[in-house]
Order: C-alpha cells, then sequence, then structure tokens
C-alpha cells in the first residue's frame, strides 16, 4: 500500500482544507494511506507531530476556512530556529531529519501545498535530498507565474470587494476620503480585482509606482465633478515614486520575507496634507485570508487536491498542479518557483480600470 504526507505551509488561504480533503478521498479510493504534517514541516520533524488522515477525519472541512493542520512561515527546516540551552536562537539545517524520517514512515509522496516560499523549500527537498514530491499551489496574492490562479485568491478579493461595497455609504455620510490597503505582497492582483469591482476612485498597485500629485488632482476632479468621497485601495506593496517599500521591520527569525504594512496610512496622510480632505485609512489585513472559501475556490482546491493525487500515482515528481485555461496540468516546480506573477500594466483589466475613470497615480 502506498502512504502519503501532506502538509500546508506558509499564510493560510481559504481553500487548504478542501485540498486536503479531495487529497485523502482520491488516496481512499486507491486504497492509500495519508499523513497530515502538522504546522507545515513539524510532524516530518517529530513524528508526534504527524496525524493519520481518513475520510471520517476529513468529513465536513470543504467549506471550512484555515487548515486543519496548522502552517507557518518560520518552518524551513533548511534554515530553521532551533533555541539552545541558553535561549539563544540558533539557524540549523534539519533537512536530514525530515528524510530520516519521511523514509523511516515509509512515504511514497509528500503533497506540499503552497506559496512560492514552501514550494521553493519542497524543490529543494526533491533536488537535494531526492524527496518525492508534488505541489499544490495556495495563496490569497495569486503571485505564482505557473497557474493562472491560485486557490484563497477568490475569497480574499469577494471579502475586499465586499469591505469596499460597505465603506462608499460611510465615505459619502462625511464627504471623506478612505484609504483601504489590502494584502498581495508584491503583487497588485487583490487591489485591481477588487478596487475594479469595488468602485475604487485610485487603485495604487506595485506595477506602477505613484505620484500622490496625481493621485490628489483624482481627488480634487471628483470635487470638482460634485463628488465629495473617494475610495482608494492601496495595495500593501505599492510604493511611491523614487521611495522605498513600506514595511513594518526588517522581518522575523526564520522567515524569508519582511512583514509589509503601512503604506494606507502614508497615503492617507499624503492626501490629507495635499487637499485638505476629512482622510481615514484602513487595513484589511488578515480578514482576507479568513473564512469560508467561495465555490470557485472550494472547486479549485478540490481538482488541486485530486489532480496531485493522480500526479502521485503515476510518479510525476518535483511538479507543481496547475490551472490552465479551464483543465488541470502539472509544471515542473523550478518552472513554478521562478518569478512571481505580477499585474501586466496592458492587460484588459488595467485598460478597463482606466476606461472606468481609476486613477492608478501614475
Ligand atoms: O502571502 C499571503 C499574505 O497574506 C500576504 O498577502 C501578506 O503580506 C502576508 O501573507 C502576511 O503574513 P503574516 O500572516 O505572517 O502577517
Amino acid at each position: 500500500m502506498k502512504k502519503i504526507v501532506i502538509s500546508t505551509g506558509g499564510g493560510d488561504a481559504p481553500g487548504l482544507n478542501a485540498v486536503i480533503y479531495a487529497v485523502v478521498m482520491a488516496a481512499q479510493f486507491r486504497g492509500w494511506e495519508v499523513y497530515g504534517s502538522r504546522q507545515g514541516y513539524l510532524g516530518l520533524l517529530d513524528p508526534d507531530e504527524l496525524v493519520r488522515l481518513t475520510p471520517k477525519d476529513v468529513a465536513d472541512i470543504t467549506s471550512t476556512g484555515g487548515t486543519i493542520l496548522g502552517s507557518t512561515n518560520k518552518g524551513n527546516p533548511f534554515s530553521m530556529p532551533v533555541e539552545n540551552i541558553a535561549g539563544d536562537i540558533l539557524i540549523r539545517d534539519l533537512s536530514d531529519r525530515v528524510m530520516k524520517n519521511f523514509n523511516r514512515m515509509g512515504f511514497g509522496c509528500h503533497i506540499a501545498v503552497g506559496g512560492d516560499g514552501s514550494l521553493e523549500i519542497a524543490h529543494r527537498f526533491a533536488v537535494e535530498k531526492g524527496m518525492p514530491v508534488i505541489g499544490v499551489p495556495k495563496t490569497i496574492d495569486n503571485d505564482l507565474q505557473a497557474t493562472q490562479l491560485t486557490f484563497g485568491f477568490d475569497t480574499a478579493v469577494s471579502t475586499a470587494t465586499e469591505a469596499l461595497d460597505k465603506l462608499h455609504s460611510t465615505a459619502k455620510s462625511h464627504d471623506r476620503v478612505l484609504v483601504v490597503e489590502v494584502m498581495g505582497r508584491d503583487s497588485g492582483w487583490i487591489a485591481l480585482n477588487s478596487g475594479i469591482s469595488g468602485g475604487a476612485d485610485v487603485i495604487l498597485i506595485p506595477e506602477i509606482p505613484f505620484d500622490l500629485d496625481v493621485v490628489c488632482e483624482k481627488i480634487n476632479d471628483n470635487e470638482l465633478h460634485d463628488k465629495h468621497y473617494d475610495i482608494v485601495v492601496v495595495a500593501e506593496g505599492a510604493t511611491a515614486q523614487n521611495h522605498e517599500t513600506i514595511h513594518k521591520g526588517d522581518g522575523e527569525i526564520g522567515r524569508a520575507e519582511k512583514v509589509l504594512g503601512g503604506i494606507g496610512e502614508w497615503v492617507a496622510k499624503g492626501i490629507s496634507e495635499r487637499t485638505g480632505k476629512d482622510t481615514r485609512s484602513l487595513v484589511l489585513g488578515h480578514l482576507q485570508r479568513g473564512g469560508s472559501p467561495t465555490t470557485f475556490d472550494r472547486l479549485l482546491a478540490l481538482r488541486f487536491g485530486s489532480t496531485a493525487v493522480r500526479l502521485a500515482e503515476t510518479e510525476q515528481f518535483d511538479h507543481m498542479v496547475a490551472l490552465a485555461g479551464d483543465e488541470m496540468c502539472s509544471v515542473p516546480l523550478e518552472e513554478a518557483v521562478k518569478c512571481r506573477k505580477k499585474v501586466p500594466l496592458d492587460s484588459d483589466k488595467v485598460l478597463t480600470a482606466r476606461e472606468i475613470g481609476i486613477c492608478f497615480g501614475g
């Protein structure tokens, strides 16, 4: 009998539980056993953190947010923060321990569900340690080039759009500018899709460094046309021309990337100073990662999970499942982690936004 292990790594995204469900059910269909590794690779480092997953264990989880296995973005076994007796944090390579446990458990495949960081680690295990790995793309940011979409993105955009819809009435009542900071790291997909759908006046994305004077011209122009309130959507990774990205510090121990945040407040302050308009900012933050996955994300996640098991059966390791058009396909993990997907500036979404009067600040 074939035994597989599944892990969920990086920031969570709605749809993770649907992937787990599909993997367990598709494995059961073939008479295979599934184990879950808690908190990313923790279960492969410490077998006490491995959990057997049966159809009974995953019943009813498809519609739930989060991940029943837990997740972390500080758990790279190749550079793991470990506390010594003196209480100091040392970075250690524990990848051999992972492989030892993997082999001892008799696993035939590791299904790694994650974003670019987790998939990079999975690819390293495949190349350097010979682990039979299959990747499943997850991230609300939708920034993986090799797949048309990642699950979690649709839910995050729906949440952001709903928030924008709600903000219109209060912005209008007070003749205010409301600046909304959304997630997405260095890609503007969440800001763009929710901003267009949620009737934003201004959308600021990392792909278009903005000029605050151009943003304020739009707000002043609205005033001239008897529109006294404005909705400004700012991607957390957006930057003003000739400025650095704003982040919340130099990063956390064991984490590869800096935590972004603060650009919304910066933009609000600049608008208020330049236009004299009453301006407020808010950060949607982790609301975008929470809650039940949309129908679209559930279906995509279920298809990804089931396809991953099919790839395991045909031993197409070191590959990631992906969406191409309306079809499932597989791409080498090496390709998948090569570069991040950015909003193309000549895309119809950007053109549509410009044509319906949305300002990008540049
Ligand atoms: O990658 C997903 C994401 O939600 C990003 O949009 C965001 O920058 C980051 O994770 C936040 O990470 P954390 O939950 O660790 O603050």
